[in-house]
């Protein structure tokens, strides 16, 4: 069921922009946030029954899609949310656009946690705000949050785009820290972006939305999606969640300015059936995500590799430590690239707190990980 499978012909991010990304394709592409496995068969077939009807026109968000998501939340997360909380959207990363041109002005301070997937950043600046880094604290090959640094931020910022679970640290914020977070932002009056997508794909503990916090509810938006954990990101079927009228209605005053309306009639159908009967494949892909992360652990210590690992509380993306291979980032990036021939996303892309590190996405079948792992073992060898 979870072994990897071709992918050509379906212009693909990962493989046929490996060779605009890596200048050579002649690697094996472990970097865009999405799997070389099946979705599940629910999704499969809800997909070939709607397209084996011929007419793709303009599709609107039907009861049973609402349902479906609250459902979810329910019985996944014990998140009990109404249905007009729910806003359809499209992908997460437009999402963060128009949540920080809605909640913020141009000039105004938005805080980040960084290192960080890419966009949070540049959205902001690309926006004309101001980022404010609260740099995650790295010690013993572990990520906290510096929470003297957050509340000196906090003061003077309007947004905090959070990440939750955290790309690329993998790290899965605990109640207690989500808690401390949110009593800091309270306290400034400093309005929660969450994103949230990763959160399906949790290993031992329990994701909490920042929205269940009964304090936090109107002081939220929280973003979610079926994309990556049933790998449908394709589709760009996401929804935000806003228990507030207040910022509802300006998020989809901002949305809507946009021309962004109707629904993907591919992604509805594909959220439905996953929300609907995904369970079991999910917790079936977690056993087998969880069997590659302590492959590649065992792996690397097996072989006495220089590679420290974070540990991957969340997410199929694993954050890898190099700084002792003793290497500048760009020989890091050649070692990986041109030497083990493994498309790896740079550390650095992902901010300065990223220098040294590179973001191995294990969203594979065993074999085929087990091809790459043995790559990057002759790379060594022969360095
Ligand atoms: C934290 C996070 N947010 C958003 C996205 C992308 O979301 P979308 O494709 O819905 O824009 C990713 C993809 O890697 C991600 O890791």
């Amino acid at each position: 069921m979870f072994t990897s499978i071709h992918r050509e012909g379906t212009y693909t991010t990962k493989y046929d922009d490996a060779k605009q990304k890596f200048g050579t394709d002649d690697l094996m592409p472990l970097w865009v946030a999405d799997m070389d496995l099946p979705s599940p068969l629910c999704v499969q077939e809800s997909l070939a029954k709607r397209a084996a009807h011929p007419i793709y026109g303009y599709t609107v968000y039907p009861p049973r899609y609402y349902e479906a998501i609250q459902t979810w939340m329910q019985k996944r997360f014990s998140w009990r949310i109404e249905q007009e909380w729910i806003v359809p959207c499209y992908g997460v990363v437009p999402s963060l656009n128009f949540a920080i041109s809605a909640y913020s002005e141009v000039g105004e301070s938005i805080i980040v946690q960084t290192p960080l997937y890419p966009p949070f950043v540049s959205s902001i600046e690309t926006k004309q705000r101001k980022v404010l880094d609260n740099t995650l604290l790295y010690k013993d090959g572990k990520y906290s949050i510096d929470f003297e640094d957050f509340e000196a931020k906090a003061k003077e910022a309007r947004l905090f785009l959070l990440c939750s679970p955290h790309n690329p640290t993998s790290r899965a914020w605990n109640e207690e820290e989500l808690e401390k977070l949110i009593a800091l932002c309270l306290k400034y009056d400093v309005l929660i972006i969450s994103d949230e997508i990763h959160a399906d794909i949790m290993y031992e503990k329990i994701h909490h939305s920042v929205g269940s916090f009964e304090s936090m509810m109107h002081k939220c938006v929280v973003f979610n999606a079926p994309s990556k954990t049933f790998n449908i990101a394709g589709l760009n079927t996401s929804y935000a969640i806003i228990p507030s009228v207040e910022l509802r209605q300006k998020f989809i005053q901002e949305q809507n300015s946009s021309g962004i309306s109707n629904g993907n009639p591919f992604g509805i159908e594909a959220l439905i059936s996953a929300y609907e009967e995904g369970d079991v494949w999910l917790d079936n892909l977690k056993v087998h995500l969880q069997s590659n992360i302590s492959y590649v652990s065992d792996f690397i210590h097996k072989h006495a590799l220089p590679i420290g690992i974070v540990p991957t509380e969340a997410t199929f993306l694993i954050w890898l430590d190099c700084s002792k291979m003793g290497l500048t980032q760009d020989e890091l990036i050649a070692f990986f690239c041109y030497q083990a021939k493994l498309g790896l996303n740079d550390g650095l892309s992902f901010g300065e707190a990223g220098r040294g590190f590179m973001r191995l996405n294990i969203g594979l079948g065993k074999e085929h990980l087990e091809l790459g792992m043995q790559r990057l073992l002759q790379a060594y060898i022969l360095e």
